[in-house]
């Protein structure tokens, strides 16, 4: 179903349950039996050429064409207008575009100060990238017990915390932030950092307030995906976000290549080319976003109309909750 207008339509057009429950069934039908990318006419658990839409994919293989003739495959202006979308999005005082998710806990660490042999308390189940970032830097990683909701728990960083802990890492594992804030007052109130891993939450913005630094993934299978690795870095801080950019290169002073303010740093900057493809997709993102907003105005209306609301709309509330999941 290339068009969501016309499942739009479908939906807002019916004015029973009943007649809604048919609708979706054709809905469900239609999907399962396009053919457009698989022949056996059914939907396949991860069908992978359906990461990009037909219009991203079109954008991206018009903007590929526009770096590869540039020959800007590494620095290059897509970057900074990758990293000043990001920034404004969070509100953030600056965003560092990186080379990958993983890259930019690590880069947040070293920022915040973790040196080999420091405890960083992490919960005890996320992706390996997690204490994979602690280890790399050469800390260990203390594990959290969690709840049923998979979230850290807070009181959690009184238990564990030692004269070592130098950072408190929580996950926004699925989307799920649950905690954050409450760890972030614990934390603080100990003295000590706090790093989000919002690897799988892009799009809630008010964790940049509950955290020294936000780290993100745009890896392709994540909710907003560049065309292979690629994450950011964001703070509210000027001091950290100063470190932060030198740790993510080389430990170089920003804007003086080949004079160290770090005795070492990452080659961890986000590729031109990366920053190219996941401009087009934010770009699509704050479309789509802005189509969901008015699609929710739809909601409310139809629903002083004819008394329901369809199933189809609620689970656009889920969605709209999740990307604005602000009152934490
Ligand atoms: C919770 C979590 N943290 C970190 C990462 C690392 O991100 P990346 O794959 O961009 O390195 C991922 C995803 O892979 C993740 O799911």
């Amino acid at each position: 179903m290339k068009d969501v207008s016309i499942l739009n339509e479908m939906i807002f057009s019916a004015s029973t349950e009943n007649e809604l429950q048919e609708k979706f069934k054709d809905i469900y039908h239609r999907i399962n039996n396009e053919s457009e990318y698989d022949d056996s006419g059914s939907v396949e658990f991860l069908p992978l050429p359906r990461l990009n839409s037909h219009s991203e994919r079109s954008e991206v293989q018009d903007i590929i064409s526009v770096v590869i003739e540039s020959g800007f495959f590494t620095s290059g202006p897509y970057i900074g207008k990758v990293e000043e979308t990001l920034r404004l999005f969070y509100g953030a005082h600056t965003c560092i575009a990186t080379s990958s998710g993983t890259d930019a806990l690590k880069i947040a660490l070293k920022s915040v100060g973790v040196e080999p042999g420091d405890e960083v308390i992490v919960p005890l189940n996320s992706f390996a990238a997690t204490e994979n970032a602690v280890m790399a830097v050469g800390a260990v990683p203390v594990f959290a017990n969690i709840d049923s909701s998979f979230n850290m728990l807070p009181d959690e960083v009184d238990r564990l915390r030692t004269s070592k802990t130098k950072a408190v890492l929580p996950v926004c594992l699925y989307g799920s932030c649950m905690y954050i804030d409450a760890i972030h007052r614990i934390a603080r109130k100990a003295d000590i950092p706090v790093i989000v891993d919002a690897a799988q939450c892009f799009g809630i913005r008010s964790l940049i307030s509950h955290c020294d630094l936000l780290a993100l993934s745009f890896n392709p299978f994540k909710n907003i995906g560049s065309l292979g690795k690629s994450g950011a870095v964001l703070t509210l801080s000027p001091e950290l976000a100063r470190l932060a950019r030198q740790y993510s290169y080389h430990g170089f002073a920003e804007g003086k290549k080949n004079i160290k303010a770090q005795n070492w740093g990452l080659n961890s900057r986000m590729d031109n080319l990366q920053a190219a493809t996941l401009s087009v997709k934010l770009h699509h993102f704050e479309n789509n976003a802005s189509i969901l907003f008015k699609k929710l105005k739809k909601v409310f209306v139809y629903k002083k109309k004819h008394g329901f609301t369809p199933f189809y709309a609620k689970c656009l509330l889920i969605k709209m909750c999740q990307y604005e999941k602000i009152n934490l």
